[in-house]
């Protein structure tokens, strides 16, 4: 990774500002995969309210929410357990695992391969293939997976390219993971957007295999990355109680606790969100169809993976003359086997994403 040139990420509104001097109140953040509608207008009245909790610890086990998360997801609250958003789940698990040897399949998120590395562990990656646009092919990827793999790293719906992992997939990677004593981190942060999730989610499986760990949170699909709170499954239970050993206590604070109690139930957010995001994802993708500047890769989460088809056109000056714009896209040269021709933004609002297409469309076509 470090061959690879300095991005800005969605979060780095501040550093952005200040690079291109457009105030950040005019930016549109098309680059942090957020739920676009922000937080629900019941969580919001319900925190004002309940401050006074500041006051108080949370629950060091966090029962409550770990029921209530449970029925959100049709899986049971002692294979749950909590903490500061996916991204301490992530660490702590590959603390706790240290593998020597782990294949990470990507381009996918860097955060894994940070964490195995800072545990001392080696990182293969196990590329996508782009002919396929990034979907697996689980017969090959398993044939890379021997007794020598101490982790696999999935992320389903994968961060940038929106590809996603069948069930079907899963079984066939967690049964050939059984055999080789591999334990398989599954990274769900972008599952709730996906519009056949039913099929995609490997929480159903916890009943079958105990040798992996799903990992979601609400930054995203409920707009709330400032609350930090990360949940993971897994059926092991002996893991479970090693890792929650190890971890700080009340890493989840009250607030963040509080508001997911209330967020799990929030149906007619949760509703509204499937809708606005289907719809956007179908229509844009639709159209970008029939740009022939690009090449859009099917997307099953709430951002799309493109790439620009245009020899003289590359990520630097489609980011650049975005954010002039006041739009930020992710330039996905970052990721591994990606270059200076992918980009990837996310879905917001129908008229944002108007704006986008628009202003894109026009530097695509210059
Ligand atoms: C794939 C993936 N996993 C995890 C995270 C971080 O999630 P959290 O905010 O729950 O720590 C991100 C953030 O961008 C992500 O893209």
């Amino acid at each position: 990774m470090s061959d690879k040139k300095q991005v800005y990420h969605g979060s780095d509104i501040e550093l952005i500002e200040k690079a291109y001097g457009v105030p950040k109140e005019k930016i549109i953040n098309f680059s942090d995969n957020v739920n676009p509608l922000g937080v629900s207008d019941t969580v919001k009245q319900k925190l004002a309210s309940n401050l006074d909790l500041i006051s108080t610890y949370p629950d060091r086990n966090y029962t409550a929410l770990r029921k209530k998360i449970g029925a959100y997801v049709h899986g049971d609250p002692e294979n749950i357990m909590v903490g500061n958003g996916a991204t301490e789940l992530i660490s702590i698990l590959i603390q706790n695992l240290q593998p020597a040897k782990a294949i990470v399949v990507g381009p996918t998120y860097s955060e894994y391969e940070r964490e195995i590395r800072l545990q001392g562990g080696q990182v293969q990656y196990y590329g996508l293939s782009e002919e396929l646009d990034f979907q697996v092919d689980s017969d090959h990827l398993i044939t890379h997976i021997s007794s020598a793999i101490g982790l696999l790293v999935i992320c389903n719906p994968n961060n940038p390219t929106s590809s996603s992992f069948s069930q079907k997939d899963l079984v066939k990677i967690l049964d050939h993971c059984k055999e080789t004593n591999t334990f398989v981190l599954i990274d769900e942060t972008y599952m709730e957007f996906a519009q056949n999730q039913e099929e995609l989610t490997a929480i159903p499986l916890l009943g079958t295999y105990d040798n992996f760990m799903v990992l979601r949170g609400v930054s995203k699909f409920f707009s709330a990355p400032g609350l930090r709170l990360g949940y993971g499954l897994c059926s092991n239970t002996t893991l479970l109680e090693s890792i929650n050993q190890q971890k700080n206590p009340w890493t989840l604070n009250t607030l963040g606790s509080f508001a997911g109690e209330i967020m799990f139930e929030d149906e007619a957010y949760i509703q509204k969100t499937y809708s606005l995001i289907q719809e956007e994802r179908t229509r844009i993708y639709e159209e970008l169809l029939t740009w022939p500047e690009v090449h859009a890769y099917p997307p099953t989460a709430n951002f799309i993976l493109l790439k620009i088809k245009k020899k003289h056109i590359n990520t630097t000056n489609v980011f650049e003359k975005l954010i002039r714009k006041g739009f930020l896209i992710r330039d996905a040269s970052s990721f591994n086997f990606l270059d200076q021709r992918f980009i990837r933004f996310c879905f917001k609002m129908p008229k944002e994403n108007d704006q986008l297409l628009l202003a894109l469309k026009e530097i695509l076509t210059r």
